[in-house]
């Protein structure tokens, strides 16, 4: 069977820059609401990364990542610092991974499966963030959107797989907590598994998830290995 992973958000917490020590120290002395400034960073890379896509135009996850950071701080009051930008981009390569990944992935592979992610991060970015999070010896690929220079959930990033594994699209089970990115690999074929991790509400979007859960642990509920 071929498993195919979301990295950010569904492997990686986003959210957990704000618990890293160089961090800390400003959140001591930053008086803002940090958990908002952290969700609307996160919605501010999505959002770019879509808007880039729409008009033909293309810079690296990790550049997206940066400009929506210094947009965010705008939007928080806080002056530019090139120390705070690369102290939180810092954050980008040494992400948590939620604590449900690794037993999972390793149960996929006692099982002889085989194992990808497929992401907006670029080649440096994801290696960096899965060697940190000591996860990076459980994929067989790192299939990464800068190969076409297009974000998810353009349909021609998912192709990206099943040309990897040299298999249909209904063979490759793909696993991501963002609905939209889903929505992107459903409708282009794959079965879907939607991480809920947010709990949040369905939307009706173009193609829905096979299964729902809320944690990876849950999903073996759902899968043949
Ligand atoms: C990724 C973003 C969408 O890893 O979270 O592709």
């Amino acid at each position: 069977m071929y498993f195919v992973f979301d990295i950010y958000g569904t492997l990686l917490n986003t959210h957990s820059i704000m618990n890293a020590g160089q961090v800390s120290a400003y959140r001591k002395s930053i008086d803002i609401p940090w958990n908002d400034f952290s969700a609307s960073w996160r919605e501010r890379q999505l959002r770019y990364s879509w808007l880039y896509t729409l008009t033909g135009s293309y810079v690296t996850f990790w550049e997206i990542t940066k400009i929506a950071l210094q947009d965010t701080m705008q939007e928080f009051e806080i002056d530019p610092s090139e120390a705070f930008e690369d102290t939180l981009m810092n954050g980008y390569n040494n992400l948590s991974p939620f604590e449900d990944v690794p037993e999972f992935l390793k149960t996929l592979l006692d099982k002889d499966s085989a194992l990808a992610v497929l992401s907006n991060g670029d080649e440096r970015m994801i290696k960096e963030g899965l060697k940190n999070a000591l996860l990076i010896d459980y994929f067989k690929y790192i299939l990464t959107v800068d190969d076409i220079k297009k974000f998810k959930p353009d349909q021609e990033v998912y192709k990206l797989a099943p040309i990897a594994f040299n298999c249909e699209p209904n063979e490759i089970t793909f696993f991501s907590s963002n609905n939209w990115d889903i929505s992107g690999a459903n409708k282009f074929g794959f079965k879907t598994i939607w991480v809920n991790r947010g709990q949040i509400l369905s939307e009706q979007l173009p193609g829905s998830p096979d299964y729902e859960v809320q944690t990876l642990t849950e999903a073996l509920n759902f899968i043949e290995v």
